[in-house]
């Protein structure tokens, strides 16, 4: 598997990602996205948006602030909560994470140990710094993940910028549910940008500090998480998966098991949870994720966040390890009643059906940061192969997610050939975005496309002249065909809406 190192450098080399503020010295766990990556980045964001909320009658969206009143984080627990576990070295006075730290001397999980667990872990195996070798590490300590800023000129205010994009819809939950005039079961989608002051942001962008997520909370009346009329549409879709218990009796093996299975025997607990949590293995997978790189893992009681009651994560199997790529909680109405309580407002809402006025659940919140699914696709994507004794980098992309969909190459700028090809690439240019590429051999204008996953490449050469056919080649199967310029939008568009 290719290293998360090597992903970094080639995504900075190929105009993908970039470190940013690197000229004075770039900040961790900040990164800008260059004009290749951008596209990749929107195209996963419109993928994900299309399949939440254009695909589903009862999902809007809506798209909040960043910076937000500190009431609503005090209300959502996150004040008291959001805390990553903290050691300092006594010599070199280095911050680490604690779990983080014994992770990687031990190769032990330590999901939901407490302080005290992790100070007996750190003294019984005297593990020392990491950065320095040598200091004695300090007991852990509590430090909270979200950054404060001042708001006005008075220096006396101060707001949060949001470490999760969530609360922003529990906190619009009733303006939202007026204005649309939805009735539950129904879910309210978003994308942006989220913050969190991560002690040790690492392996590129998979822990970051500032980052963006795609986020979906689906209510629905407490009474009715089995109701899923969509569950059949679903029930088959079969996936690598990791239990609690399995996970508790130290079984680790893996064993794939269908959606359907999970919920009868109530492994999954609500048929919406179940349906929430295929759809979404499904959309990676219809997205090209390789199967056998996936699991879902329940997590294990005291893993639990304090809000939920059954959380699901999507992991996928990085070079360090399985991790988790997207979380899916069942948040139970502790946001909404934790709102109720603090701004004393009525959160409940008249359900329909029953007639009853309810304070609905979030059934399921599918939660995903579009950097680290841009992360994931690229790393699964990523090919290297020999090809007539040269390496060929390609990124076997699903061409609904590729930056640029085709390439346009005159053989030789000249015989016509140049004006030929300028003119084909304004017609698909009306179509999808396209590349014209004019210099260097031919063989090097197919690798450059290869390795951004452009899906098409198009040659105009001097038969293009005689019988208006281009040769089509395949960034997956390097296979040529003559093509009728006036069938090529046809047959891109056919691929890109498969
Ligand atoms: N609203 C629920 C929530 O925020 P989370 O598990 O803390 O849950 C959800 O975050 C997702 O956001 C994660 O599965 C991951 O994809 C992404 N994410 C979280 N922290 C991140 C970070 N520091 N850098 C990049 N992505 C992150």
């Amino acid at each position: 598997m290719v290293s998360i190192d090597e992903i970094n450098s080639f995504c900075k080399r190929k105009g993908l990602v970039f470190p940013s503020s690197e000229m004075y010295g770039g900040v961790a766990g900040i990164f800008d996205y260059g004009p290749v990556g951008v596209e990749l980045k929107n195209n996963i964001k419109k993928e994900w948006w299309n399949s939440i909320v254009h695909s589903h009658d009862n999902v809007v969206g809506m798209d909040g602030s960043i910076l937000t009143n500190s009431k609503v984080w005090e209300a959502s627990g996150h004040v008291d909560n959001f805390v990553d576990l903290l050691v300092e070295c006594k010599k070199c006075g280095a911050k680490l994470r604690a779990d983080h730290l014994i992770e990687e001397i031990l190769k032990k999980p330590t999901e939901g140990l407490s302080s005290k667990q992790l100070d007996e872990i750190i003294s019984k195996n005297k593990i020392r710094c990491t950065e320095c070798k040598k200091g004695e590490l300090s007991s852990v300590s509590e430090f909270n993940l979200m950054f404060k800023t001042n708001i006005g000129p008075s220096g006396k205010e101060f707001a949060f910028l949001r470490p999760e994009t969530a609360q922003l819809i529990f906190t619009q939950f009733k303006n939202i549910v007026e204005v649309s005039r939805m009735k539950l079961p129904f879910g309210i989608a978003q994308i942006g940008k989220a913050f969190r002051n991560e002690i040790s942001p690492r392996n590129f962008l998979f822990r970051m500090r500032e980052f963006e997520q795609m986020e979906l909370e689906f209510f629905c009346h407490p009474k009715k998480k089995d109701e899923c009329d969509l569950f059949d549409g679903v029930k088959d879709v079969s996936v690598n998966t990791l239990t609690a218990a399995e996970q508790e009796n130290g079984a680790h093996k893996l064993s794939k098991k269908t959606i359907s299975e999970l919920y009868k025997s109530k492994l999954i607990k609500s048929k919406w949870h179940a349906y929430w949590i295929a759809s979404r293995v499904k959309w990676y997978f219809d997205l090209g994720i390789r199967q056998e790189n996936l699991r879902i893992r329940e997590h294990v009681s005291k893993e639990l966040s304090h809000y939920s009651a059954s959380t699901w994560d999507i992991e996928y199997n990085y070079e360090f390890g399985w991790k988790e790529l997207e979380g899916i909680a069942d948040r139970t109405d502790f946001d909404l009643q934790q709102h109720a309580k603090v701004s004393k407002k009525d959160m409940a809402i008249h359900d329909e059906a029953t007639g009853e006025k309810v304070v609905p659940h979030v059934v399921s919140e599918p939660s995903v940061g579009v950097d680290r699914a841009f992360l994931t696709f690229i790393i699964d994507a990523y090919n290297e192969e020999e090809v007539n004794g040269e390496k060929r980098i390609f990124l076997k992309l699903n061409p609904k997610l590729a930056p640029v969909k085709a390439a346009v190459f005159p053989l030789v700028n000249k015989e016509g050939m140049d004006k030929k090809a300028e003119e084909i690439y304004k017609e698909l240019k009306k179509h999808f975005p396209t590349f014209y590429d004019d210099s260097g051999s031919i063989g090097r204008r197919y690798r450059r496309m290869d390795e951004i996953g452009t899906p098409f490449c198009i040659t105009i050469d001097g038969q293009t002249m005689q019988d208006s056919t281009v040769t089509l080649r395949s960034r997956d199967t390097l296979e040529q065909q003559r093509v009728k310029v006036s069938e090529l939008v046809t047959k891109i568009n056919k691929t890109l809406c498969a």
